[in-house]
């Protein structure tokens, strides 16, 4: 057998090491629909428990939204369930043409090309633009498809350290002679809520003649006046060269993704994109009901609003409580902890008092930048941010944690 004795005992023995340093990910099942509240089995044999839900991407509350799942309905009833096709062979439906189109508009940008997910999106576009001549310029924590991408490419690889640009200014000075440059970064960063810097990033683009890739996944549907995302915010709609986004999330939260931008660069990925050649094409019931959630954002802002009025009262709510929160205006709120073992106690703890938040450590994030990472949703109540602020002092309490420094935390005897 080629699963032999050695090694399974060799696979048993990294996943002892996992468990041992506290960096073994327990799955949470949930009896439900993704919602503020959820129904929560954990461990696995357990009673459920409805919790208040304070770490899902559902920012919008359109998951489980009646008029998205009537669309959805409608769009199983009108365009069946599959495509069993690539996009290039029998995998391309009218609504497909349609979604590309609305997405363009609704980011500003001037075509889009639709992904199986932003994963995908982001293992496709460097690998298929970009060959020896260029050179990739990545803040430091970008998102992990994003790495997983730029290896993909022949292109060169450089970083600046997490939204420093004076460091970017001199990498761009450094590889100034290169064909292609392209700046790449988050527009909200996704472990730490905060959001890249665009202006003057693009203003250093313009300057160094660089392209500029922004990852939206956290922003699309949200940030910015209208919801277009961070560069509607940060005011260069038009001026972002590629933009990538998911489905995943605000949208709705099914799954699919994209890339928008300029025509050219969108035209050679549905040429050349290797995820999208070799892919079946975007569910069509995924692909109807994103365009009816462009619908609704677009007739209204009343959801983004009030995501941002809540997210703003968390993170002062967490902040004063004397917790250690990474600055920003996303509603993405991590509490740092830095210990990854007392990440996994204190959402435990959360567990016990009702609340629904994961530790996030190693090799999520960096060694000893433990966190619990709370996003807040426009369908949260009022009344569920109050609860959820309880608990999260009475363990800190519990713990003696409030006031102390990294160092102190780190080496807690837990
Ligand atoms: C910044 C960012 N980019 C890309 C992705 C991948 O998106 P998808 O779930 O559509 O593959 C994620 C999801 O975690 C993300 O946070």
């Amino acid at each position: 057998m080629a699963f032999s004795e050695k090694l399974r005992a060799r696979y048993q023995d990294i996943l002892k090491q996992i468990l041992q340093s506290g960096l073994y990910k327990q799955e949470r099942i949930i009896h439900d629909k993704q919602g503020a509240k959820v129904a929560v089995e954990y461990p696995p044999g357990n009673a459920q428990q409805e919790l208040i839900n304070m770490c899902s991407n559902n920012y919008l509350g359109l998951s489980s939204h009646p008029e998205v799942i009537k669309a959805a309905h409608e769009a199983l009833d009108h365009r069946g369930y599959g495509l069993s096709s690539v996009r290039f062979i029998c995998g391309t439906q009218d609504i497909h043409k349609e979604l590309e189109a609305r997405l363009s508009a609704f980011l500003g940008t001037q075509d889009t090309i639709l992904f199986s997910s932003c994963f995908d999106a982001n293992a496709a576009v460097f690998e298929t633009l970009l060959d020896e001549s260029a050179i990739m310029i990545s803040d430091r924590l970008v998102h992990a498809s994003i790495i997983d991408g730029m290896r993909l490419s022949r292109a060169q690889h450089d970083s600046y350290k997490h939204s420093d640009m004076k460091h970017l200014r001199q990498k761009l000075e450094l590889h100034q002679d290169k064909d292609i440059k392209i700046i790449i970064t988050d527009g909200v960063f996704s472990m730490d809520g905060d959001i890249a810097h665009l202006a003057e990033i693009v203003q250093l683009a313009e300057e160094f003649e660089a392209l500029v890739f922004v990852d939206d996944s956290h922003a699309t549907g949200f940030i910015g006046k209208t919801g277009r995302g961070s560069h509607e915010l940060c005011q260069v709609m038009g001026k972002i060269d590629l933009i990538s986004t998911t489905f995943g999330k605000a949208l709705g939260g099914a799954s699919g993704g994209c890339i928008s931008g300029r025509t050219e660069l969108i035209d050679l990925l549905r040429q050349r994109a290797r995820p999208y050649l070799f892919s079946n094409a975007l569910a069509p019931a995924i692909t109807m009901t994103t365009c009816k959630v462009l619908d609704i954002l677009q007739a209204s802002t009343k959801a983004r609003d009030s995501l941002e009025r809540k997210a703003i009262w968390w993170r002062k709510a967490l902040s004063e409580a004397g917790f250690i929160v990474v600055p920003g205006a996303s509603p993405i709120v991590p509490v740092m902890l830095y210990n990854a073992k007392l990440t996994q106690i204190f959402a435990d703890e959360l567990y016990a008092r009702k609340v629904f938040a994961v530790g996030f450590f190693f090799p999520v994030v960096p060694q000893a930048q433990a966190r619990i990472r709370t996003q807040v949703s426009a369908a949260h109540t009022e009344e569920d941010l109050r609860v959820a602020r309880a608990a999260f002092i009475e363990i800190a309490q519990k713990y003696d944690l409030l006031g102390k420094t990294k160092a102190e935390l780190l080496n807690l005897q837990l």
